[in-house]
């Protein structure tokens, strides 16, 4: 993609950034794209279901082999240049380049075997949203290093070892959801995903056919405490399971009796939240394969209000979001995402997104907050090779 910016010239494309570092064609390009996350918050790690759907906004990359060992990573936005070699691919490597050798950890673990590659990459997801810009990196270093070196990894296993790189090289303990949503989304579809069989199907969401906007609306609230308060949740849900006995807070049939046998308040928080945001994507999905769009709308709110007062993840930033969105003519809106401030969504009719976008913007600036940025969702393709 070629743009052209601000001052009318026109910046190198990723090949032209790729032929500067090596002084030859790239052999590819790949892209991923970050997602939102329609319904079903942090239920991926609880064993449950989610629905999250692909942006148009993506993470591309253009790569070729090289004859050493070494893998050279460069970024077009800020021409970063980061290099390392197998001796460094050690879980815990600082900096953004370790998405990337992540990926190459996690495939060289599971005896694919991958050799030195120039990675040049270049990505307009917004970084720090919780619109997964990490994961979009993960999934198309995956697709191109795969596609470089002829290795056989079908499209699940792909997002499990992206998921990994995270989990065991990176070390945030996130759930499958957002690999498998930058893997696996299809154009105008979300993805109804279950987290414990990882078997997936792609429901329709059309919204322009059904008169609908999906606004994505960034809050741009720093994401103070995120990384302890995500492993906090997590481990308050497992302590929930164990005290139910059950291996997942999934398995909960019986929500009252489960919460009768909680003895701790914010156990019993937790796992309302959970089983309960399990039902809501299970429903959304019937009413997106009913074709009902609009159906979902309430179901938007309640999700909202339990990640709000069940589960505690929300901030001012997004609350004051989210409650202006509904005031503004939304129809259901809710914060996407692993919490602690980035991105809210709502469902607006045709042509009102802005509109509510411009309400909230002015709701912040009464209360002194930080101007939003904002987008209109477009359900798209996942990871892919484009040229
Ligand atoms: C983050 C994690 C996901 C998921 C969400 C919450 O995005 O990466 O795995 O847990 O939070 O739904």
């Amino acid at each position: 993609m070629t743009d052209v910016d601000s001052t009318g010239s026109e910046p190198a494309s990723l090949e032209q950034s790729f032929h500067q570092l090596t002084g030859h064609a790239p052999a590819g390009v790949w892209a991923a794209p970050g997602r939102v996350n329609l319904i079903g918050e942090h239920t991926d790690y609880n064993d449950g279901f989610v629905m999250p759907f692909a942006l148009a906004q993506q993470v591309q990359l253009a790569g070729g082999r090289r004859n050493d060992d070494t893998w050279r990573v460069r970024t077009m936005q800020g021409d970063l240049v980061e290099t390392f070699s197998r001796a460094d691919l050690v879980p815990g490597m600082a900096g953004w380049q370790a998405y990337v050798a992540g990926v190459v950890w996690a495939l060289e673990e599971t005896g694919h075997r991958v050799g030195g590659a120039d990675l040049v990459i270049s990505s307009d997801v917004p970084i720090g949203a919780g619109l997964s810009s990490s994961a979009a990196l993960e999934c198309v270093t995956l697709a191109a290093l795969a596609d470089l070196f002829d290795l056989d990894v079908e499209p699940m296993t792909r997002a499990v070892l992206s998921r990994r790189a995270e989990n065991a090289f990176v070390g945030a303990p996130t759930g499958q959801m957002d690999q498998a949503a930058s893997t696996l989304c299809r154009k105008g579809k979300a993805l109804f995903f279950d987290c414990r069989s990882f078997e997936f199907e792609h429901v329709p969401l059309q919204l322009e056919e059904a008169g609908l906007e999906l606004l994505v609306l960034d809050t741009r609230t720093p994401h103070a405490l995120v990384d302890s308060e995500y492993a906090a949740r997590r481990e308050s849900c497992e302590a929930a399971a164990k005290q139910l006995g059950v291996s997942a807070l999934r398995d909960v049939t019986d929500l009252d009796e489960a919460l009768s046998r909680l003895d701790d308040p914010v156990m019993r928080r937790r796992t309302q939240h959970v089983v309960t945001e399990n039902a809501r994507v299970l429903a959304a999905a019937d009413l997106l394969r009913a074709g009902d769009l609009r159906g979902i709308a309430p179901l938007l709110d309640e999700s909202h209000v339990s990640m709000r007062d069940q589960f505690e993840i929300t901030v001012p930033t997004v609350d004051l979001a989210v409650e202006t969105a509904m005031t503004a003519g939304a129809l259901g809106a809710r914060m996407t995402g692993g919490g602690f401030g980035g991105c809210i969504i709502a469902l607006v009719a045709a042509g009102g997104a802005d509109t509510v976008a411009e309400s909230i913007g002015e709701a912040f600036a009464s209360s002194g907050y930080r101007a939003p940025a904002h987008f209109i969702g477009r359900p798209s393709d996942g990871a892919r090779r484009l040229r």
